[in-house]
């Protein structure tokens, strides 16, 4: 067996939103992220995904499970199997739980950790960079500190063929050239990276999955990435996010420029909140990904047609993902500067103020529509709408898209309504939400039931279950008990590792029941609590009533009994202090 401890550390350690992203085009609708489902054929998103419980479930077909089941079914892999490509993802390594047979230990030896050999290679760069004058002046000729070269990680990888073969004896080892190390052609093996400086790229958890390298001084190209590897997918990834994390935090904002050094510089002026796109133009990941980190993201583009162009590239991508609570804003630097120059020559303060400046994600699409057209004349406001309305289309978040409605209608010159239908928008009032509109219903069904579903959208809660209340007829009662069991004796899974706990058992549909209602419900973690103590003092009062009438029945057919007197009497206080509590 798999230890419990592990599969529970790696679906702490996944996000199951980012896993499903990768296949499934997910959309943020209240707490959760809908989506076609891939299990189904479907034209309206019934596929959730929560972030918050780690799990999903389809309301159209009942597909349902955790990070594992969804690799399982999606990718048709075994449980193991699952688990194996899954804790990949995100460096850990599945322990040994059986014996091998002779092949498989002999493919073990074979299959080298390519995660270990990036570190070491990392090592060996960094070890590499104080033997390098060369390297260090052309670092310190860019004005970086010898502090923030090690923040970063930042190494020399040497002017020579195979210089990784004095980490790597085996250089002939086909996982090097799977990590992007080593190219191989029909003739011979060499090092990707010569006589470069090199950034490590490090992936949310850490782990150094690719190198961009950079040439000194002059040269092409000026930049030499890793190539997309089973570690290393550029359009998933931003440079300097480990790094940048705990600014991100307390600053509530993610800054996105463009270039390795621009986050470096950034970082050591004081702005940690920088993280670059490695190269390639901005992705509905890169986005997603961005705002669980912060509320607030700031896209910084050199002020050049270029950097407008990858500004646009990011306004497109961000219109189906801007929210109404996380505004999403653009920085135009002046022509020929860089994060990088910039803060060099002006300052950190300087920097700071032009960042408040930016504009906001509706300036700049309202600026950039405008500019097309004329709209002076009667035919360029018609073709201003006739423009702006597949943009309109894409914005799913509805204040958001009200504002520039009524802006787009005000350039246009015509009233919000005509704007509304020329552009085949529906009026404000009846927005389409980005999920399907599911407004949900309220929680029906036994107590129990109810019960099972906080519990499961908090699974804390199972440490305040009062089993002595429920009714042993329900079939939810079982599986509470189990519940507060688990929390007595400190077992209690996940909620991610609960949505799988029951597959194939005879509690699965009950489970499944739960967990699905507690997203159709964004159940939050406190409205469970809310909802939880509630059921349970109304039962409290049920029952309490029924041991009332219990005893006055006793007390009917004994009148003259004191000890039944006083019991009635005990009764009917407890019942009168329960009815008074307020939650
Ligand atoms: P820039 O050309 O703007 O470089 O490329 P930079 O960051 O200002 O670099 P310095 O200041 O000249 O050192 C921005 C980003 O585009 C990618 C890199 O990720 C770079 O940081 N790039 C650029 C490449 O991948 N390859 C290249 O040849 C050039
Ligand atoms: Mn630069």
């Amino acid at each position: 067996m798999i230890p419990e401890s592990f599969k529970q550390d790696l679906l702490n350690r996944v996000d199951i939103v980012d896993l499903v992203s990768r296949y499934v085009q997910l959309k943020k609708g209240g707490a959760n992220y809908q989506g076609l489902c891939p299990f189904h054929t479907e034209k309206t998103p019934s596929f959730t995904v929560s972030p918050t419980k780690q799990f999903y479930h389809c309301f159209g077909c009942a597909a349902h499970g955790n990070a594992i089941g969804f690799l399982m079914s999606y990718s048709s892999l075994g449980y193991v199997e699952a688990m194996k490509e899954l804790a990949s993802t995100v460096g850990m390594q599945l322990p040994d739980w059986r014996p091998d047979s002779p092949e498989q230990a002999a493919k073990k030896e074979h299959e080298t950790d390519l995660y270990e050999m990036m570190v070491r290679a990392s090592d060996f760069f960094r070890a590499q960079l104080k033997n390098a004058p060369r390297a260090i002046e052309y670092l310190k000729g860019r004005g970086l500190t010898g502090e923030i070269a090690a923040r970063f990680r930042i190494g020399y990888a040497p002017d020579d063929w195979q210089g990784l073969r004095a980490v790597f004896p085996k250089y002939e080892d086909p996982a090097l050239v799977d990590c992007g190390l080593v190219i191989e052609n029909e003739t011979k093996r060499y090092d990707r990276f010569r006589d470069r400086v090199m950034f490590p790229i490090l992936n949310a958890r850490g782990a150094v999955i690719g190198f961009g390298g950079r040439v000194l001084g002059e040269g092409e190209p000026k930049y030499l990435n890793s190539p997309e590897t089973p570690l290393f997918e550029k359009g998933h990834e931003v440079y300097g996010l480990v790094q940048a994390r705990e600014a991100v935090r307390s600053a509530g904002r993610v800054l996105v420029v463009e270039g390795y050094m621009d986050v470096v510089a950034l970082a050591q002026f004081g702005i940690g909140y920088a993280v670059a796109t490695l190269g390639t133009a901005t992705t509905p990941i890169h986005v997603s990904k961005l705002q669980r980190l912060a509320d607030e993201i700031v896209f910084c583009f050199d002020g050049d047609a270029a950097g407008r162009r990858a500004a646009w590239r990011a306004l497109e991508v961000s219109l189906p993902l801007a929210q109404d609570h996380k505004p999403i804003r653009f920085l135009f630097l002046p022509a020929d500067d860089d994060p990088d120059s910039f803060v060099r020559r002006e300052g950190r303060e300087a920097f700071e103020r032009a960042l408040r400046g930016a504009q906001t994600l509706s300036a700049f699409l309202l600026a950039e529509l405008r500019a097309q057209s004329d709209l002076a004349t009667a035919e360029g406001r018609s073709k201003f709408l006739a423009e702006a309305k597949p943009h309109l289309h894409k914005i799913s978040a509805p204040a958001l898209r009200l504002q520039i409605v009524k802006e787009v209608a005000e350039f246009a010159r015509v009233q919000q309504d005509e704007a509304e239908r020329l552009m085949d928008l529906r009026p404000a009032s009846s927005y389409p939400r980005s999920a399907p509109a599911r407004s949900a219903p309220p929680l029906t069904g036994s107590q129990e039931r109810n019960l099972l579903r906080c519990v499961v959208a908090n699974p804390t809660l199972a440490a305040e279950l009062d089993a002595a209340l429920f009714d042993a007829q329900q079939p939810e009662t079982e599986i509470l008990h189990l519940f507060a069991s688990w929390s007595v004796e400190g077992t209690l899974p996940s909620q991610a590792l609960l949505a799988e706990r029951f597959l194939g058992g005879r509690h699965e549909a009950i489970m499944a029941e739960a967990q699905a209602a507690a997203l159709e419900h964004e159940l939050s973690e406190d409205d469970a609590v809310r909802i939880f103590r509630q059921i349970q003092l109304a039962l409290r009062i049920q029952r309490k009533n029924e041991e009332v009438e219990a005893v006055r029945r006793q007390v009917e057919s004994d009148p003259r009994s004191r000890d039944l007197q006083v019991e009635l009497r005990r009764h009917t206080a407890e019942l009168a202090q329960l009815k008074g509590q307020r939650l």
